[in-house]
């Protein structure tokens, strides 16, 4: 249970090439089978809001300043806050999200090192809320695997975007700052090892029993 919201939020979290793309609609049609009295909304970051969605495509394709990026990131974040999670988790759906803010933490702290107390700041901002509690998943899954192997499985078919350009070295230290969060926060956090194959990953995923 969100704080004091009767839904439930998911957010699924890797570095780029991790796989979890693969896993996330099935993961949400299972808990509709499962849970067939109970709404999904499947989402993503960054964007979920049409201004989101614009915001995404400068994020993914337009050079900027890492402040300005960060910044964007949450301002995004905010609208699809107020626009779809918290009226979604107000009304008692599941809320799935493709990301949420431990990707700023991984990206734009561990990746391109933004302070992390900036972004605790802003995290505090934007996910505040009246009772004084944050707005967080109740469950991120988090596909880990070394940033080669991931590097090795991304699509050659569509054209990289800016954060897909990075070199190894930044998916390694983006990598790394998941694992130290996922580490401080052990009961939200659910570790997927994605060296494995698609089939036992999903094997993996549907035997997860899920306390809504
Ligand atoms: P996606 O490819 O998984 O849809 O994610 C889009 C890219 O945006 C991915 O490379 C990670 C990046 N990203 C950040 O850098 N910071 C964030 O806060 C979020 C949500 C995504």
């Amino acid at each position: 249970m969100t704080t004091h919201l009767p839904g439930y939020f998911i957010s699924f979290e890797g570095i780029d090439g991790a796989g979890k793309s693969t896993h996330i609609d099935a993961f949400g049609q299972l808990l509709k089978d499962r849970y067939p009295d109970r709404d999904v909304v499947m989402t993503r970051e960054p964007g979920g809001t049409p201004l989101g969605e614009q915001l995404r495509a400068l994020l993914l394709d337009a050079p900027m300043n890492l402040e300005t990026e960060a910044l964007l990131m949450f301002a995004a974040r905010r609208e699809h806050i107020a626009q779809v999670i918290e009226p979604a988790l107000s009304a008692g759906k599941i809320v799935i999200s493709d990301r949420f803010t431990d990707a700023s933490f991984a990206y734009q702290g561990g990746g391109r090192g933004l302070s992390l107390e900036k972004l605790d700041h802003l995290e505090r901002w934007v996910q505040g809320r009246s009772d004084g509690s944050l707005l967080k998943p109740d469950l991120t899954f988090l596909f880990d695997l070394p940033g080669s192997i991931a590097e090795a499985r991304r699509s050659k078919v569509r054209a990289p975007d800016k954060f897909e350009q990075m070199d190894l070295n930044f998916f390694e230290k983006v990598r790394q700052e998941y694992l130290r969060r996922a580490k401080a926060d052990p009961s939200r956090f659910y570790l997927v090892d994605a060296t494995r194959t698609p089939e036992v990953i999903w094997g993996d995923l549907q035997s997860l029993e899920i306390q809504l």
